[in-house]
């Protein structure tokens, strides 16, 4: 096993402040194609992602959102699409979205920079997709709000893993 990954896992945290430095494009774009390998059933690849880094758009989409401050203050918001029609369930559309997005939040720590997934801006979908001009067949699954974090005093915890064991069998 690379435990180099294994530390990346553990040491992500949502972050929730941020820098005014602007993310690169070449971050900007690791973190994407970190998205786009994620598994997804038969392959069928339903993200979609819409890079937000003008600070005008984000001021207006920060306005439809009870996270306004993070993401007008974040230098780059990345919205995560489920394609409607890829031929699945959107439950199983919904698990590959969780693993393009989880691959996403990854890449952002190990290149140095930070990033929180926000889920809760499904409540303002309709709106949000007016003002980025998305069509009705793509569901806003989730923002992400990535850039240099303001600190690491993030704390998080988790309980033992022994904990999470239903059953063993044969170990
Ligand atoms: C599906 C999902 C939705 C989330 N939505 C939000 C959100 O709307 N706002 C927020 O601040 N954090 C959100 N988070 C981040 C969690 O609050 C965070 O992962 C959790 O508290 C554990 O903290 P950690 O990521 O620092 O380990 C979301 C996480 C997941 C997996």
């Amino acid at each position: 096993m690379h435990t180099d990954l294994l530390q990346v896992v553990k040491e992500r945290r949502s972050v929730r402040e941020f820098t005014n430095e602007p993310v690169s494009q070449i971050d900007i774009m690791n973190i994407l194609e970190a998205g786009c390998w994620a598994p997804s059933v038969r392959n069928n690849q339903p993200w979609k992602f819409v890079v937000i880094s003008d600070p005008g758009m984000r001021a207006i989409l920060s306005e439809h959102s009870i996270y306004s401050t993070i993401i007008s203050q974040c230098p780059v918001v990345i919205a995560v699409y489920l394609e409607d029609d890829k031929g699945t369930s959107s439950a199983m559309g919904n698990q590959a979205i969780g693993a393009a997005i989880q691959n996403m939040l990854l890449v952002a720590e190990d290149i140095g920079l930070g990033g929180v997934w926000l889920g809760d801006i499904q409540d303002c979908r309709d709106k949000i997709n007016i003002e980025l001009g998305i069509a009705e067949k793509y569901n806003l699954a989730a923002m992400l709000a990535i850039g240099y974090p303001a600190h690491r005093n993030q704390k998080s915890h988790r309980k033992h893993v022994n904990d999470f064991i239903l059953k063993n069998i044969g170990g």
